[in-house]
């Protein structure tokens, strides 16, 4: 019973989403290494989550096509994962689910496959509607990064 009790409580702890703070979101994004990958800055990336899902690891969002976004940067199912519901390519090789993880590696791994593409980090449209092009200083700024 204890055993079982355990297991139940350690299985919601790996499956829980998360609500970061900003802070918390550019030390975690810089040491999985996105600072300055494919010569993007951390600021672009912490802008770009903010505007996608607002920190939120466990956003979806369903967009026009029938296709979902997911996730801290609301991947796309349609491009980068499987949610078993619309035609995908799955350029991620993933299940869209494991994008809603509170431990952020797969949604890290995959936004790195997304901005290896030639359009880069223009793939987002609130980073280009929000984060383009300004002053993105306030998205880094105290975090000690
Ligand atoms: C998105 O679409 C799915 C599948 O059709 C549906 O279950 C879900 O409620 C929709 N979400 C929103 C926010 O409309
Ligand atoms: C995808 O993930 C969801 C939630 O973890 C799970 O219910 C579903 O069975 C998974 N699908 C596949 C094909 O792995």
């Amino acid at each position: 019973m204890k055993a079982a009790m355990f297991l139940f409580i350690a299985l919601l702890a790996v499956s829980k989403a998360k609500v970061f703070s900003r802070c918390e979101l550019a030390r975690a994004l810089k040491a999985a290494g996105m600072d300055g990958y494919r010569g993007i800055s951390l600021a672009n990336w912490v802008c770009l989550a903010k505007w996608e899902s607002d920190y939120n690891t466990n956003a979806i969002n369903n967009n026009s096509d029938g296709s979902s976004d997911y996730g801290i940067f609301q991947i796309n199912s349609r491009w980068w994962c499987n949610n078993h519901r619309t035609p995908t390519e799955n350029g991620c090789r993933i299940n869209c689910s494991e994008l809603l993880s509170a431990n952020l590696h797969v949604a890290i791994q995959c936004a790195k496959r997304v901005v290896r593409d030639p359009n880069g980090i223009s793939a987002w449209v609130a980073w280009r509607n929000k984060c383009r092009g300004r002053d993105l200083n306030q998205y880094v700024s105290g975090c000690g990064v």
